[in-house]
């Protein structure tokens, strides 16, 4: 058989066509980021931590405008896993408050700019006034066009599968109907084209329970630098070496 014969092709490859950024380059779709090294950021400076925590989030928006202008549309971020709550009391309550700050701060500015927010993760061990605010922030954006900027938050892939393995068994469906795409429903990701990057700020080199189901084609980065100083040039190299990635999920043929 040749790969070139339609006959006996599926119809496309499992993933979602690659984009190109405004510069030509072949461009993700979506970009999922773990940032992590705010801590040892911090710990550089001589700071405490919350300070790494801080500094993280005042990243955001720079990372968000230069994803925009590579043609991203949907970027994930992975703020806060559900054994973070393993950590010292009063990290895991700096890291609600932060959350609740940039919520309350930034949904206005992320309504302008035409930014869809989503929230993954659990919901039932906030606090119900951060869970209030964060309502809120996902009803103002609900019908915005422009970026998909989800937050993972009380997020660990292994519950999201066990989450959704309740609700498929309260729902009753029988095991035949079961398959990959009804799977994929129930997760908190319903919504959203699986990654086509995932990367890892901070220099480690492990998924740490992120995206475990929606990451199986996704092309992973291992950047050196710290959450907090990971820079408009720092991505442009990421996206540089993606550009150069040949994907085949698991085919023979590449994705133009
Ligand atoms: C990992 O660094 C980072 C986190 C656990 C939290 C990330 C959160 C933010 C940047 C702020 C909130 C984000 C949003 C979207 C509102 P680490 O503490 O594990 O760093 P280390 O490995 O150097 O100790």
């Amino acid at each position: 058989m040749s790969d070139t014969d339609n006959r006996t092709r599926p119809a496309s490859p499992p993933a979602q066509e690659g984009g190109h950024s405004p510069n030509g380059r072949k461009a993700p779709d979506h970009v999922a980021i773990i940032m992590d090294g705010n801590g040892r950021w911090a710990q550089r400076q001589g700071l405490p931590r919350l300070e790494g925590h801080r500094a993280g989030t005042d990243n955001l928006n720079r990372i968000l405008e230069a994803m925009e202008k590579h043609g991203v549309r949907y970027v994930t971020l992975f703020a806060f896993s559900t054994e973070n709550w393993s950590r010292p009391w009063e990290e895991v309550m700096g890291l609600m408050a932060i959350l609740k700050s940039v919520v309350e701060r930034e949904a206005l500015n992320l309504h302008r700019k035409n930014v869809r927010l989503r929230y993954l993760g659990r919901t039932d061990r906030l606090s119900p006034d951060l869970w209030a605010s964060i309502q809120w922030a996902l009803e103002l954006t609900r019908a915005n066009t422009g970026l998909n900027l989800s937050v993972a938050f009380d997020y660990g892939g292994r519950d999201e599968i066990v989450q959704a393995i309740h609700r498929i068994v309260k729902d009753n469906i029988p095991p035949e109907q079961i398959t990959e795409e009804l799977f994929g429903r129930y997760l908190y990701t319903k919504d959203l084209p699986d990654p086509d990057l995932i990367i890892r700020t901070g220099g480690e080199q492990r998924l740490s329970g992120f995206l475990p189901w929606q990451s199986v084609y996704s092309e992973y980065y291992s950047s050196l630098v710290f959450w907090p100083d990971f820079d408009e040039a720092e991505l442009d190299r990421v996206l540089l070496a993606y550009s150069h990635r040949e994907r085949r999920f698991g085919s023979l043929y590449h994705e133009k």
